[in-house]
């Protein structure tokens, strides 16, 4: 088992594994920051060796600062080191027990030993400490010693230290080599030096039984300011580590606040699983290779965040494991753990095996891993000899060319992703679509998704050769495409024959948004020459003009030809009223973005409302407008369920029938519904909701932006619909909060289109992605549109029209702009 040269061999009653950890500070230059601002350090870089027969993976961590620029400079390299023939008992787990002390101190000497061979290793080393012990994740009988090797030395003396380093020659058979980095907060030496002498910032965590982890003062305050702290977690041998977030909320750049989690106890670059800052949209679950994992929380001075919960618990080591003989005819697999992040060192093999004379196909659903690098040099997917990585599949779909097919999965010890999901089918070479249509790129889809307007195949070879139905346009090209896309300024067809013929001012012209047409050379001219100020709305300046339909009318009563300007963070008002009453939108901690897929992350809507029929459950949706007021549709109030005693509003609810810590209930103080509310034509299906008492705002409630009567959603613009959809009758599916993206659509189109049912008290918009399944929008719930800053305001409250049950019908929606003083009149909001 000896790989390495009896020098360091340290005690006759015990093997040494030891390797070395060879490590390079990186130009500290590089990473220094402005003057006056902190500064951060930390570089580590570190070469990883694994040697045949070893037990160990180290890693190295580089501290150093500069006390000033001609002095010593100190630095502290973590390491691991890993001890054989050693079984692991409890005591190891306490380091004030004598067991740890004693195997302690013979890792300290046995590092004074490697150092003692390199002169300048010897010349400058100050100590080490021993910080924790782990079982070894491969031999039984092994122990994993976490150290942290202290050095001074004159700052000239950097380069003769690493290069001193990088001579320690490692044992041979050297594999691998990773880089790392690690950024802690350098308040300075002396937070650090207490780390290392008495890791009193170290919480130690059993993960026998399942718990949770929070960040200091979660949730009832913000993570305290430049603080560093750490969780060891340690699970049972055969055990892995399962960490899943609950909430995780800190400060959006990761140079200030960040959590990073590792796949060892110490923090030892090579092995780190993530680091985490912001408002994360990704999978937040983790799993350790082995039994062990630390969660490392790191903050700054400035601005303090609410910060996280994790819950932990053990799972068999076998859960992670994954590949296997696939021998059905169709079947799906996905990278171990789905959708929780794949654990690191996984590596899988699919063998898909089908009868005789047919050919496998394998479909890719989701696709997360690793970094997409030339070659796939981290994590990787291979198909047909072909090694796949990254987020982004040139193509989705692959075949064989015989009835075999072999997939293997492989991840690296740092940096997972979420992994994959996949199906394979089994199919007849000469008829690969039974039943269905066969798109160019082998994809088989319904016949009913054929010509339906939609790019079902990823190819459009769904699309071409159609016939077109009543509902959609032909385009110049071929394609079909559905109606409601005509003249919205966005070229659906690709050769843009849907927008033409839609405006009637030539092309050096500029359409105004009161009709009329002004030569293109007038735009921004500080001249209102439209007549409505259109042409001077979207300049650097604003213009002062007389009020009209189409400008913003600021609270001292003058207007401003600026489109829009109303919370878009510029002082536009001279009494700065386009900015005031801004605390909505974007909730306090976090921007906005909103990111893909069906399911909304929680707290991504806090505006959303589930109204509840005492005993009926989920009824309608609802926006949140203050902390007292709440906006629906009239129609979700019939004359049976018209009082206010007969409903409950349900706040920051994630998931119908799971309320959590930050749900809070309602009954309602009274419901007012447009006093012209018309039952049969559904025109002004609007209502307000006064609650009975009033609203904590948080991250989880939060109010949508109400847009002024003269605020322009124009036809094209992309908006979200979201919520739990209609109660199934005896449903027992989980109604997690749902969303869906749609643009809106030019109103003269929808009008023709739905036969004048269509007032211009109303908005269409249809539905974006493909996908019945796509799209669940509550009646009263808002369509929301964010603004350039992120911003999100309410255009539309859902009121009716098939939504997006049909792909070729459009929803309808109360115009919010139109009841702009309605709503003030009545909640002063
Ligand atoms: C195709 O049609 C079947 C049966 O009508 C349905 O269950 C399935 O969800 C459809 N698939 C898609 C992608 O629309
Ligand atoms: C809407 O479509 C009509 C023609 O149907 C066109 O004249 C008008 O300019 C379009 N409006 C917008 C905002 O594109």
């Amino acid at each position: 088992m000896d790989a390495l040269d009896s020098r360091q061999k340290f005690s006759p009653t015990q093997d040494w594994d030891v390797t070395e950890q060879f490590l390079q500070a990186s130009d500290p230059r590089h990473l220094e920051k402005k003057p006056g601002q902190r500064r951060r350090l930390w570089v580590g870089l570190g070469l990883l060796f694994t040697a045949a027969a070893l037990t160990l993976l180290t890693g190295l961590l580089v501290w150093h600062f500069h006390l000033r620029s001609d002095v010593r400079v100190n630095r502290i390299y973590i390491g691991s080191m890993g001890i054989s023939n050693k079984p692991f008992v409890a005591e190891y787990e306490d380091p004030s027990s004598s067991l740890f002390r004693s195997l302690a101190d013979l890792v300290n000497k046995q590092l004074k030993l490697i150092y003692s061979e390199n002169s300048v290793l010897a010349r400058y080393v100050k100590g080490s400490t021993v910080q924790a012990f782990s079982e070894g994740d491969v031999d039984p009988d092994s122990v994993v010693a976490y150290y942290e090797s202290e050095f001074e030395l004159p700052a000239h003396q950097e380069a003769s230290l690493n290069e001193a380093i990088q001579s320690l020659e490692p044992p041979a058979g050297s594999l691998q080599v990773q880089r790392g980095r690690l950024m802690l907060n350098p308040t300075n030496a002396l937070t650090v030096r207490s780390v290392s002498s008495g890791e009193r910032n170290s919480i130690e965590v059993h993960v026998r039984k399942s718990g949770r982890i929070d960040s200091p003062g979660f949730p009832d305050t913000s993570y305290p300011p430049s603080m560093s702290q750490k969780w060891r977690l340690r699970a049972d041998r055969g055990h892995r580590i399962r960490l899943d977030f609950h909430t995780l909320i800190l400060e959006d750049d990761c140079q200030n606040d960040f959590i990073k989690i590792y796949d060892s106890l110490a923090p030892i670059e090579p092995q780190l699983l993530t680091e985490q800052c912001g408002y994360p949209h990704g999978s937040l679950s983790f799993v350790s290779s082995g039994n062990v994992m630390l969660v490392m929380l790191v903050t700054n001075k400035e601005k303090n965040f609410p910060g996280f919960r994790a819950f932990y618990s053990q799972i068999p080591a076998d859960d992670g494991e994954c590949g296997g003989k696939l021998i059905e005819e169709r079947g799906t697999f996905s990278s171990p753990l789905f959708p929780a992040n794949y654990p690191p060192k996984s590596f899988c093999t699919w063998d898909i095996q089908v009868p005789k004379e047919r050919f496998v196909k394998v479909l890719f659903k989701k696709f997360a891993v690793g970094k997409d690098t030339p070659g796939c040099l981290d994590d990787y997917v291979e198909i047909n000899n072909q090694k796949l990585c990254g987020s982004e599949l040139k193509t989705t779909m692959f075949t064989s060319q015989s009835n075999k097919m072999t997939i293997q999965f492989k991840s690296d010890p740092s940096h997972v992703s979420q992994g994959f999901t996949a199906e394979y089918e089994a199919f007849i070479p000469t008829n690969p679509c039974p039943g269905k249509f066969r798109c160019s790129n082998n994809m088989c889809i319904n016949t009913t998704q054929h010509c339906d307007g939609f790019n079902d195949c990823g190819d459009n070879s769904d699309e071409f050769s159609c016939k077109c139905e009543a509902m959609q346009m032909e385009c110049k090209n071929g394609l079909c495409k559905t109606k409601f896309w005509r003249c919205d300024g966005i070229d659906d067809c690709g050769d843009n024959s849907d927008e033409e013929g839609c405006v009637k001012c030539t092309d050096g012209e500029f359409s105004c948004r009161n009709g009329r047409c002004i030569s293109k050379k007038l735009l921004c001219n500080n001249k209102d020459d439209c007549g409505d100020g259109s042409d001077e709305s979207r300049c650097e300046k604003s213009l002062w003009l007389q009020c009209s339909d189409f400008t913003f009318r600021c609270r001292s009563g003058r207007c401003i030809s600026k489109l829009n300007p109303e919370c878009d963070g510029e002082l536009d008002c001279e009494d700065g009223s386009d900015e005031a009453d801004c605390q909505c939108g974007i909730p306090p901690f976090r921007s906005s973005r909103i990111i893909g897929g069906q399911v909304s992350r929680e707290g991504e809507w806090p505006w959303q409302v589930s109204l509840h029929i005492t005993g009926k459950g989920h009824t309608c949706g609802a926006s949140v407008l203050n902390n007292r007021w709440l906006l629906t549709a009239a129609h979700c109030f019939p004359d049976e369920f018209a009082q206010a005693s007969q409903w409950e509003a349900f706040l920051g609810l994630h998931v119908q029938g799971q309320t959590n810590e930050w749900t809070v209930t309602r009954k309602l103080k009274q419901v007012i519904v447009h006093e012209k509310f018309d039952h049969i034509s559904f025109d002004n299906d609007i209502a307000l909701i006064e609650l009975d008492s009033n609203l904590i705002l948080n991250q989880y409630i939060w109010p949508i932006c109400l847009p002024s009567p003269t605020y322009d959603f124009p036809a094209g613009q992309e908006a979200w619909i979201t919520g739990w959809g209609a109660t199934v009758e005896g449903g027992a599916s989980v109604k997690i909060l749902q969303k869906a993206q749609v643009r809106i659509i030019n109103s003269t189109v929808c009008k023709d289109l739905l036969e004048n049912w269509v007032n211009d008290r109303m908005l269409c918009a249809g539905i974006l992605t493909g996908g019945v399944d796509a799209c669940q929008g509550d009646s009263g719930g808002p369509l929301a549109v964010t603004n350039p800053r992120g911003r999100i305001f309410v255009a539309g409250v859902v009121s009716w029209g098939e939504g997006c049950a049909l792909r070729d019908k459009p929803g309808v929606y109360t115009r919010i702009t139109e009841f702009r003083s309605w709503i003030k009149e009545h909640t002063g909001v």
